[in-house]
């Protein structure tokens, strides 16, 4: 088992997209184990895309981060990381392949309607970073 974290990030959520994100994560067994709404102040969004901070579109990342509330998931599953970056598909909309939710739902390489961690060190982090223990609620 192997746990990840998800991010329906500001556009998804501004564009009634939180359902159909979360359809697509239980029709394909990622169990959802914590879940809540939140808006990102700007520090929070720096801190989390903190390896990204030398890159040019930092700013307006972590701006369009804040820029309404996003919804935050803890994910659980086999190969859960992997599994999910799969069906979120490419960073950039454009690239990612046919039926994952990106190539689908995305329209721009910033406002790409989700956030999935990397690898297991990465998801340690940023699970940690939004959620305490008490929040998570395997089944
Ligand atoms: P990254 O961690 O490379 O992608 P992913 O979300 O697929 O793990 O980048 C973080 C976010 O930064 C990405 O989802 C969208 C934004 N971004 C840009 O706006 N422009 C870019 O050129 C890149 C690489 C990312």
């Amino acid at each position: 088992m192997e746990r990840t974290l998800s991010i329906v990030k500001p556009d998804g959520v501004a564009r009634g997209l939180i359902g159909e994100v979360v359809k697509r994560l239980e029709a394909n067994d990622l169990k959802i184990i914590a879940m809540k709404m939140i808006q990102m102040t700007k520090a929070q969004a720096e801190g989390f895309y903190a390896v990204h901070r030398e890159r040019p579109f930092f700013g307006s990342l972590t701006d369009f981060m804040t820029s309404g509330p996003a919804v935050v998931m803890v994910l659980e599953g086999d190969n859960a990381i992997a599994r999910y970056r799969d069906l979120m598909g490419a960073t950039n909309y454009k690239e990612a392949a046919e039926g994952t939710i990106r190539r689908d739902l995305a329209t721009d390489i910033e406002k790409n309607v989700v956030h999935g961690s990397d690898a297991p060190e990465t998801a340690a982090f940023e699970i940690g970073y939004f959620f305490n223990a008490f929040e998570i609620n395997p089944r």
